[in-house]
Order: structure tokens, then C-alpha cells, then sequence
């Protein structure tokens, strides 16, 4: 008995120590630089709280913005944890090294295999790397054309449109418990029909069709919000369906999946081939091309791929207009200045079209400076395939070269970056002017940069200017009182209403605006 302890005990002993010497290893080569030493990784969300020595806590890099880097000192800092395996990981919020590490792709590569939660329907130009992604960017790059952006403008409109005549009224006055009740749906229509030719509308009390369950946007909504007990459930849990919400969420995971194959089905087998300008033609044009013996794009492609389209394509919209509506809201003075400015560009009270994006600087800069403050995408990964180094500094302008060995990981820290008082004047304050001037465009990065940036940024710039220039040259946006927060000063007032928490990306937790006819 007493000998089966003494040998658990060594083991424990030995492993133990043999983590140690891993852990000291991984300091030293990267010659101690600046940072967290802990035995517990970030993004664990077990371990939310910061505990020193224990787990960063950096649940969501939001919680912290640019801090850590001034605790620190410097714009670059490292993270090394210890268990289940040691890992160096570089927290970047220096643009200069933002800039270098997005643009060498194949030196610095994504770290795939951290992107499982958005492969279950099938591969994907997300969830790729070197060839493989190449492929399918080539495919589904041309999909985001300028014809595809003047599709996005006009459909934005006719959501708004529908929801005004058909949705709002009348009324004087229209409160929204939670701004995102009403930005996620926008967000949905615009990409259910610029994406996919597929129209949704406000008014929808439709039948569901035959096979189905939900409807098609509660199935997407559900997939989207519950994706992860995807990666955190086995197969059989899942079938097993221990509790109410993975039941509900394998029903619209499988209903989600027959409405993506039918439309494809539907789509190839429509009689006449129209001209489309929804992404999706380019996908299916690629799927049926067959000219070297072989499919440019597999079916299974296919659906991986209208999914990631799905997804990205409103959540991260949808999530900033939701900010956007707060921080107006928040800053009447700000909101009066973005109703002067599209007033001059639509004075006679028109619709704004296409031509009119151009002219609507201040929509996009109010767009533009929500996105700085709150970056929908708050880390971006990448590792190092190959023993380099990357040049920082700290406040004094002093340098520093770090060194980075192979395998080292690094996360592009957007709040960091974003917050960053060398780049941005105040970087706490809501100023859509600074996005008028001169502004460093190194030093924004909410849709990532260099090759593997985001194909959806005009996309969603579109649908963001489109938006706030027609709802806001009708309505204005104001907080709503409820009568146990009368007493409640600004701070606390605006803290209450940016209060965040972070699925698949950042969003405001609960903001009940109301939307007050001009
Ligand atoms: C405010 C809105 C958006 C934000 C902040 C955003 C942000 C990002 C970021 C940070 C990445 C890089 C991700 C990574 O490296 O892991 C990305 C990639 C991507 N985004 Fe967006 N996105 C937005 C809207 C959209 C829209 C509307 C679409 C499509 C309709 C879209 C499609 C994509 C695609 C296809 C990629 C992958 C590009 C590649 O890997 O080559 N995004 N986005
Ligand atoms: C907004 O940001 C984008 C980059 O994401 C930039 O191309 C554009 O010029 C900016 N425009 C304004 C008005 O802020």
C-alpha cells in the first residue's frame, strides 16, 4: 500500500517537474520577454478571472483593451502557460508588427485547427491554409464584386422599407427591448438575399415548408448562438439529447443543413439561368464547372462554404450596427452631427441610392469608429513557421526585438491595437471625426489585413452606410428610460448599456433603445 503511493507521489513529482523545465525552456527561448506566466491559457472559459500565475483571465481581449501592454510595457508581450502543453503566444498591438506578420502568409500561417468550431458543414476559405485556401479564395473572391456591393445597397434599402411601412407604421415611437432583436434580423435578410437570392421579410408568418421544423432564420439563428456545444459535446451527447437547448440545437443544426442543400437544389435546377449577382453564383458557377474532368468546388465545399457566408456575414454586421445604435444613442451631439451630414447629401428627403455612398463620409466614419472601439473580431491567430524575430516598441519610442521561435503562436489583439493611445488621440472617446482627416490606417484593423483580410469588408461597409443613413434621416435614437435606472449617472448609464459578453464574436448584452419619428 504504502509503496503504491510512494510510486504515485514520483510520478506526480516527475511530471510535475519534467512541466517545470518545459515551461522554463519556452522563457527562455524567447529570452523572458515581457508578459503572463501561467499555468492555464486564455480563452479557457473555465478560468474567466485573472488569477496571477494561475490563468490570465484574458477571457475576451476586449476586458482588457490596451492595458496589459502598458502594464507591461511594451506593444508587444508574450504569454507563456504550461499545461496541457507549453505554449509561447505573442500578444501583438503594435501596428508596425500587426502589418508584417498579416502580410507574410506562408511565414506566418493561420493555426487551423483552432478554427474547428466553423467546419462541421463542411472545408471552408476560412478554415484553410496554403493551397487548399488559395483555391477557394480565387473561387469565392470575384463573388464580392462591385455589382454584388450595388445588389447589397439596394436590398438593405427594401429591408428597412419593409420594416418601416410594413413593421413600424405609423408610430410615433418604437421601442426595442434589445437593439440586437432588431440588428441580427436586418443583418440576416440582407445576407439571406445578397448572398443567396433567398427573401425573408418582416411580415413572414409563412408555413414552414414540408421537412421542416423552423424556419429558416431561427434555425441559423440557433446554429450561430449554440455552435459551440457542437465542439464541446460528443456525437452521442448530442443524439441523446440530455437537456432542452442541444435538443433544440441538433434540431436546427440538421434543419439548418436541408436548407443550404436545398438551396443549391434549387438553384441548379431553376430553368432559366438568370444573371445573378449574389455571392452565391460564383460558388455554384465553380461547383459546375467541370472543364478539367473535375469540379473546381465540391459539393461538400459548397455547403462548408455557404455556411461561412452565413455566418460571417451577419453576425459581425449585425453586432456593430448594434454598437452604432448604443454609442448614437449615448452622444445625441454626435447623432445630431451625422443627421446634418446625410440631410446635405439627401436634403430633399429622398431615398439615398448608390451613388450616394461616396458622399456619406460621416456614416462611414461613424461606422468606422464603432468598429475601432468595438472590434466584432477581437483576436486574430497566428503562428510562426520558422525561428524569426519582430521589432516593437513602448511609449518612450524606444525598440526592442523579440525573438520568436518556431511554433510560436501570436494573436493580433484588435483592442489592443485599437485602443492604442500612441495611434489614437483619447482612444476611449466616441469621435467618428478622427476617421475624417488623417487617420493611421495601420493601426485599424477590425477586418484583419494583408492576403487573408476579410472579403466581406465592402459587404458589410455598404450595408452599414445604407442603413444608419436611412433610419437615422428618419428616426432618432435615444435610450430608453426605465424606471429603475432613473437615478443612474451617465458613466454608470453607459456602462450598463455596453455591458458585452463574447460568442462567436463581440456583442452587447442588453440595450433597450427606442427609435423616435423625426
Ligand atoms: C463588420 C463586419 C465584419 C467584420 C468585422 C469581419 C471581420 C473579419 C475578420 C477579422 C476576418 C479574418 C478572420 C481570420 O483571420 O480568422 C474575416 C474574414 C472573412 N470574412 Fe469577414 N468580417 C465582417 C463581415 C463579413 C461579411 C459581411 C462577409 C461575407 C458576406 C465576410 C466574409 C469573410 C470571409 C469569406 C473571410 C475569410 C477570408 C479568408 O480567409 O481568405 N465578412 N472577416
Ligand atoms: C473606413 O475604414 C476603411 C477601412 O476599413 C477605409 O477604407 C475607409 O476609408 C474608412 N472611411 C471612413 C470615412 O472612415
Amino acid at each position: 500500500m504504502q509503496t503504491a503511493i510512494l510510486v504515485a507521489l514520483s510520478v506526480v513529482v516527475l511530471y510535475v517537474l519534467q512541466k517545470y523545465l518545459e515551461f522554463r525552456r519556452a522563457v527562455n527561448s524567447i529570452r523572458d520577454h515581457p508578459g503572463f506566466r501561467t499555468v492555464f491559457t486564455m480563452a479557457n472559459p473555465l478560468l474567466m478571472w485573472r488569477i496571477p500565475g494561475i490563468a490570465p483571465g484574458n477571457f475576451s481581449p476586449w476586458t482588457y483593451k490596451h492595458q496589459d501592454f502598458v502594464d507591461k510595457g511594451w506593444d508587444v508581450i508574450s504569454q507563456v502557460h504550461a499545461w496541457p502543453r507549453t505554449t509561447v503566444t505573442y500578444l501583438l498591438a503594435d501596428a508596425g508588427a500587426i502589418r508584417d506578420v498579416a502580410n507574410a502568409r506562408a511565414r506566418f500561417p493561420k493555426p487551423v485547427e483552432q478554427y474547428k468550431i466553423l467546419s462541421f458543414y463542411g472545408s471552408n476559405i476560412v478554415i484553410t491554409e496554403g493551397d487548399e485556401w488559395k483555391r477557394q479564395r480565387r473561387i469565392a473572391a470575384p463573388a464580392f464584386s462591385e455589382r454584388n456591393n450595388k445588389l447589397v445597397w439596394d436590398e438593405t434599402i427594401n429591408v428597412m422599407l419593409d420594416l418601416f411601412d410594413n413593421v413600424w407604421g405609423d408610430k410615433q415611437q418604437i421601442e426595442v427591448d434589445h437593439i440586437v432583436d432588431l440588428t441580427v434580423p436586418i443583418a440576416l435578410y440582407i445576407i439571406g438575399i445578397a448572398g443567396f437570392g433567398r427573401r425573408m421579410s418582416w411580415s413572414d408568418e409563412e408555413a414552414l415548408s414540408s421537412g421542416h421544423k423552423l424556419k429558416f432564420k431561427d434555425a441559423l439563428h440557433t446554429v450561430s448562438t449554440d455552435l459551440f456545444l457542437k465542439v464541446v459535446c460528443p456525437g452521442w451527447l448530442l443524439r441523446l439529447g440530455p437537456t432542452e437547448r442541444i435538443r433544440h440545437f441538433r434540431l436546427a443544426y440538421d434543419d439548418l443543413e436541408l436548407y443550404m442543400h436545398e438551396m443549391v437544389r434549387a438553384r441548379k435546377q431553376s430553368e432559366k439561368k438568370e444573371e445573378r449577382y449574389d455571392l452565391m453564383s460564383s460558388l455554384l458557377d465553380a461547383n459546375e464547372d467541370e472543364s478539367d474532368g473535375k469540379t473546381r468546388l465540391s459539393d461538400e465545399e459548397l455547403v462548408g462554404n455557404i455556411f461561412i457566408f452565413l455566418i460571417a456575414g451577419h453576425e459581425t454586421t449585425a453586432h456593430t450596427l448594434a454598437y452604432t445604435f448604443i454609442m448614437l444613442a449615448l452622444y445625441p451631439e454626435e447623432q445630431k452631427k451625422l443627421f446634418n451630414h446625410i440631410k446635405s447629401v439627401i436634403g430633399d428627403g429622398r431615398i439615398p441610392a448608390y451613388e450616394d455612398m461616396n458622399a456619406l463620409t460621416y456614416s462611414l466614419a461613424v461606422f468606422n469608429e464603432t468598429l475601432r472601439m468595438f472590434p466584432p473580431v477581437n483576436g486574430i491567430p497566428k503562428y510562426s513557421a520558422e525561428d524569426t524575430t519582430i521589432v516593437t516598441s513602448n511609449a518612450a519610442g524606444e525598440k526592442c526585438t523579440v525573438v520568436v521561435p518556431q511554433g510560436a503562436r501570436f494573436l493580433i489583439h484588435t483592442p489592443g491595437l485599437h485602443y492604442n493611445p500612441r495611434y489614437w488621440e483619447d482612444p476611449y472617446e466616441f469621435k467618428p471625426a478622427r476617421f475624417l482627416g488623417d487617420w493611421p490606417r495601420d493601426a485599424f484593423c477590425p477586418f484583419s489585413a494583408g492576403p487573408r483580410a476579410c472579403l466581406g469588408r465592402r459587404f458589410s461597409e455598404t450595408e452599414g452606410v445604407a442603413i444608419l443613413s436611412l433610419l437615422v434621416s428618419r428616426y432618432r435614437i435615444e435610450v430608453r428610460e426605465e424606471p429603475q435606472f432613473v437615478a443612474e449617472t451617465f458613466d454608470e448609464r453607459k456602462a450598463r448599456l455596453l455591458s458585452s459578453a463574447q460568442s462567436i464574436t463581440l456583442h452587447p448584452v442588453r440595450a433597450p433603445l427606442v427609435f423616435k419619428r423625426r
